[in-house]
């Protein structure tokens, strides 16, 4: 069995959409595959709550504990690495994760981690995505699932959904719309990926 390990620092809306259609779409028949564990780097991170209500394995590994970037991500990995299965890696999905990653660690998953970053990658990558679009005045937003590489927000593109910007919109509004459509692509990428490999 494939494992799959999702990295949250919030809500968790994301990993709970892929949790989600996992179960409805059979992925441990279909792709041999499973979200195993879902690991925050925040304590307080709501996704955690619906983590352990669907008994995955909920960790919690608080950056804030550690000395430098460094030793988090050689902790980090080392969690994560528990969940590689004879001639399985895992792979790594990260969910509103919110920490910027080493090159040692990105190299470590290469084609083998994935993001979604909510906006029409390569425009808008870093944060306040919705506001800068806004401000932009972008008639279109969206968001993208893509490949992390050494480049932040800049690895190849897996997926994307565009949604308008309307009349009247603010930052809040413009980020729940995006956000549905997070939910669709986010788990059909990963889907996708499965059936690749
Ligand atoms: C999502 O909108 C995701 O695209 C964004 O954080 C939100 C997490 O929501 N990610 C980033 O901004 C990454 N730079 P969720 O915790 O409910 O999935």
């Amino acid at each position: 069995m494939k494992n799959i390990v999702i990295l949250i620092s919030g809500s968790g809306s994301n990993m709970a959409a892929i949790v989600n259609t996992a179960q409805r779409d059979h992925w441990a028949e279909q792709y041999g595959a499973r979200v195993a564990a879902v690991v925050s780097n925040k304590a307080d991170a709501g996704g955690l709550v619906f983590a352990r209500a669907h008994g995955l394995a909920a960790e919690v590994l608080d950056h804030k504990t550690f000395a430098s970037r460094e030793a988090f991500d050689a902790a980090l990995m080392a969690l994560i690495d528990r969940y590689d299965t004879p001639g399985h890696p895992v792979l790594v999905v990260l969910a509103g994760f919110m920490r910027i990653l080493t090159p040692g660690f990105v190299e470590h998953y290469a084609g083998r981690m994935t993001n979604i970053h909510p906006s029409l990658l390569p425009a808008f990558g870093g944060l306040h995505t919705h506001q800068r679009a806004l401000d932009a005045g972008c008639r279109f937003a969206g968001a993208t699932v893509h490949l992390v590489t050494a480049d932040l927000d800049h690895g190849p593109i897996l997926d994307q959904a565009a949604v308008p910007v309307l009349p009247g919109d603010r930052a809040d509004t413009l980020a729940a719309r995006v956000l549905t459509q997070e939910h669709i692509i986010y788990p059909r990428a990963i889907a996708d990926l499965l059936r690749k490999k």
